[in-house]
Order: structure tokens, then C-alpha cells, then sequence
């Protein structure tokens, strides 16, 4: 017994495949769309860290750094550096503050900003709330 794909029988898959597969992006979009107000700490965003995101996009933080995987891969990855630092923003401002004017010869190091406190202050609460965004540990990134 022979048995022949017919045109409808394509046609059929591709309809059936296109509905079925659309209404699992939308499934998973509202999925996703409604875990994110549990996820994104968005109720720590405060004065300070719409400073400090201002202070992180004026000085091209970015052009080195990654921020929760997005950006560029010459500097580490930022989203969790608070928890890396020990919970700490004052070890933050002490890090951005001490970085040397001429840079380390021979290395990659982190230029000298000349922040100031304000500016320094918002900085710091700014990766706070990064930390406390909840990515489910992504991107992997340990101290050492
Ligand atoms: C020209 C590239 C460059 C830019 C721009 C830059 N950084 Fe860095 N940053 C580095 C490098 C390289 C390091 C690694 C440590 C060092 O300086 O030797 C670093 C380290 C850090 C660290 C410590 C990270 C760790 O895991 O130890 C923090 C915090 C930091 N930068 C914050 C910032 C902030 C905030 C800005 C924007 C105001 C910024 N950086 C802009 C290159 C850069």
C-alpha cells in the first residue's frame, strides 16, 4: 500500500503548526509577564537608583562592564557585585573611588571617574537594586 503527501496534508501541518505554536508563545508570554513583578525588584526602585542609572548610561559603564549578561566582555559583570563586595555599597564607592588616574600599566584596570559623593552614592544603590533582581543566579558569576 502506497500513501501519497498531498498538498492539504502539507498545508495542514503548517496551519495547525503555526496556531499551536502561537499559542504557546503566548502562553509563555503571559507566563513570564506575570512572574515579573516578583522577580524584578522593581519596588526597591527608588530617587537614588534612577540617579544611579543615569550616572551608569552618562559614563558608558556599559562600553566595558555587563550588566546582567548585557554589554561588553572587558570588565566583569556587574549584577551581583554587591553580594560579591559583601554586601556592601561603601566597599563599591571605595572601589570606583580608588581606581588610578594613569590606569596599571601592563593590565586591564578601570578608569578614574571622578565622581562625586552624590554621584558615587547613587552608583552604589543603583547595583544594589541590580543584585536584587531575582535571574534565577544568571549569569553565573563567582568571586575568583
Ligand atoms: C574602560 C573600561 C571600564 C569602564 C568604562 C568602567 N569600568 Fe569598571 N572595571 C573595569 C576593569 C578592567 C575592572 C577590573 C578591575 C580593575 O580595575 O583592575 C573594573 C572593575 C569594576 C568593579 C569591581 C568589579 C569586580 O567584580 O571586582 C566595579 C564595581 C566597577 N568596575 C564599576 C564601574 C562603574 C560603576 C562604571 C561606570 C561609572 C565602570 N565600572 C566603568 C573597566 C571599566
Amino acid at each position: 500500500m502506497s500513501q501519497t503527501f498531498t498538498k492539504s496534508m502539507a498545508r495542514n501541518i503548517f496551519y495547525g503548526g503555526s496556531v499551536f505554536f502561537f499559542l504557546l508563545f503566548l502562553a509563555l508570554t503571559f507566563d513570564s509577564m506575570s512572574a515579573l513583578p516578583k522577580r524584578d525588584n522593581s519596588e526597591n526602585i527608588t530617587e537614588q537608583v534612577a540617579l544611579g542609572k543615569k550616572v551608569w548610561e552618562t559614563n558608558n559603564c556599559i562600553g566595558c562592564h555587563t550588566l546582567l549578561g548585557e554589554g561588553a566582555y572587558f570588565a566583569p559583570e556587574l549584577g551581583n557585585v554587591y553580594i560579591r563586595f559583601g554586601n556592601s555599597t561603601e566597599a563599591i564607592k571605595a572601589f570606583i573611588k580608588s581606581r588610578p588616574v594613569e590606569g596599571i600599566p601592563g593590565r586591564r584596570s578601570m578608569p578614574q571617574f571622578n565622581l562625586s559623593e552624590e554621584e558615587l552614592d547613587a552608583i552604589a544603590e543603583f547595583l544594589k537594586y541590580a543584585s536584587g533582581i531575582n535571574t534565577s543566579n544568571w549569569p553565573p558569576n563567582i568571586q575568583g
